[in-house]
């Protein structure tokens, strides 16, 4: 480990093993990266799900550098700046029908937080205040903040940080690779999974629960399609109880799936959905909370000089976050990003074709996929810890030139929305060659 190292203690990293062996980028534009020594690498993840228009895309790095020279911060209680109301308006011409109010947060993990925050109030408002329970759904991950940590499904995530949240629950996950795999877009089996709902409600009484949550696609677990009818049913089951129903689109917003969102790729509206990642293509920290008007006008009660919610962060709406993400939404408008990858459109036809050809390479136990995301899943290696085998098929893809993700058992790939078919191919030749020479 270099000294220079020591001080920076890494997020979600194995720190001692990275600093043995580190990985750097140092320079990115459109669908690139370069390492300290000028090595290109082929981003396949956009960034971390975020880099939706690819990456130093000129309008947006101008708009960022104007608003820092222009108006660097404003307090965002009690005062506002003309750029988050519009921005505002602009977002909510984009969520499903219903959605049309926001609040801005700076992050995946805020955004969860606040929704629940909200979906407990919203009931406190309405006169039921014993409905505080929150459900989540095994295999999710809805960031690392203490609603969203006692929420997510994944041990490894939760079982350092004690009881976090009292009077959570969880549904099952919906991956059944005996019934299931190799499926292109949406799975067959597993509606009846929903029905866990049901369970829940009978166990604890709906009168108890506030809100349930889950992504629509679970994306860092392993790319987790939702089976034909299932949202459907969820949102059945939860308008029988009165339960709210939160879509944590922080990966599955603004394009990744072909539509502006996942609630209208699947045509199922939720009542909150959560946001983050490609609000602002993931060059400044943003997130947001979407909220149909009837939650949002509950709270408008009471002497009008009240505030309303309580709640806020100090760079709610940044004025930087607000710019950025004008540009972006200019970027995704004027190239059609937000639909491009529209299911059964050439480009998700050659993703999803040159996806499944690595069918049949050895320790491939399955591949989904759906717009421009997918998972290759691999058995696990015996006798080594979980996701060892994946982790090395990032190692040599890294070491071959494309940037992919590992997601336990899983590769991820989520690239720009730009992506070419060449770089498609360039991808899957890519992983081909790992697959093929790791045991
Ligand atoms: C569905 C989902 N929710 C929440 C988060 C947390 O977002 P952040 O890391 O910006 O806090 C993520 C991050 O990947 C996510 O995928």
């Amino acid at each position: 480990m270099t000294s220079k190292m020591d001080a920076f203690w890494m997020p979600f990293t194995a720190n001692r093993e990275y600093k043995q062996s580190p990985r750097l980028l140092a320079k990115a534009q459109g669908m690139h990266y370069w390492t300290p020594d000028g090595r290109e690498l082929l981003d396949a993840t956009a960034g971390l799900w975020c880099v939706n228009a690819g990456h130093a895309r000129p309008r947006i790095v101008q708009a960022i550098a104007h608003q820092a020279a222009e108006m660097d911060f404003a307090p965002p209680f009690q005062i506002g700046h003309p750029l988050a109301f519009s921005l505002a308006e602009r977002l909510v011409k984009l969520t499903p029908e219903g959605l049309n109010k926001v609040f801005f947060t700076n992050s995946g993990s805020e955004s969860v937080d606040t929704a629940l925050k909200i979906a407990i109030a919203y009931h406190r408002m309405r006169g039921e205040a014993q409905r505080t329970r929150l459900i989540g759904r095994e295999r999710g991950y809805h960031g690392v903040n203490f609603g969203g940590t006692a929420l997510g499904g994944l041990g490894p995530n939760r079982k350092l940080f004690g009881s976090h949240v009292a009077g959570v629950d969880h549904l099952r996950h919906t991956h059944d690779l005996s019934r299931n795999a190799f499926t292109k877009g949406q799975p067959e089996h597993g509606v009846e999974l929903a029905d866990d709902l049901e369970r829940l409600v009978t166990l604890h009484d709906a009168s108890t629960i506030a809100a349930v949550i889950v992504e629509p696609m679970a994306g860092s677990t392993g790319v987790l399609l939702p089976p034909k009818g299932y949202l459907q049913r969820l949102r059945d089951i939860c308008d029988k109880h009165g339960i709210l129903l939160i879509f944590d689109e922080v990966i599955t917003g603004f394009g990744r799936l072909g539509s502006p969102f996942a609630a209208q790729h699947y045509g199922v509206t939720p009542d909150l959905l959560t946001a983050a990642k490609g609000i602002t293509n993931g060059c400044i920290p943003m997130g947001a909370v979407f909220v149909k008007q009837g939650i949002h006008d509950a709270f408008m009660q009471g002497p009008p000089g009240a505030i309303e919610l309580p709640h806020g962060y100090t760079y709610s709406a940044h004025p930087m976050a607000c710019a950025a993400a004008h540009a972006t939404l200019d970027t995704y408008e004027d190239e059609g990003l937000l639909t491009r990858a529209t299911q059964g459109g050439p480009l998700q036809t050659k993703f999803e074709t040159a996806l499944h050809s690595l069918e049949g390479l050895p320790h491939v136990v399955d591949i989904r996929n759906t717009g421009l995301v997918a998972a290759i899943e691999f058995a696990p290696r015996a006798g080594a810890a979980p996701g060892r085998r994946a982790f090395d098929v990032f190692l040599g893809c890294w070491d071959e030139g494309v940037l992919v993700r590992s997601a336990g058992d899983n590769i991820a790939i989520s690239p720009p929305l730009i992506i070419d078919e060449g770089q498609i191919d360039q991808i899957v030749s890519t992983l081909a060659k790992v697959i093929k020479r790791i045991d």
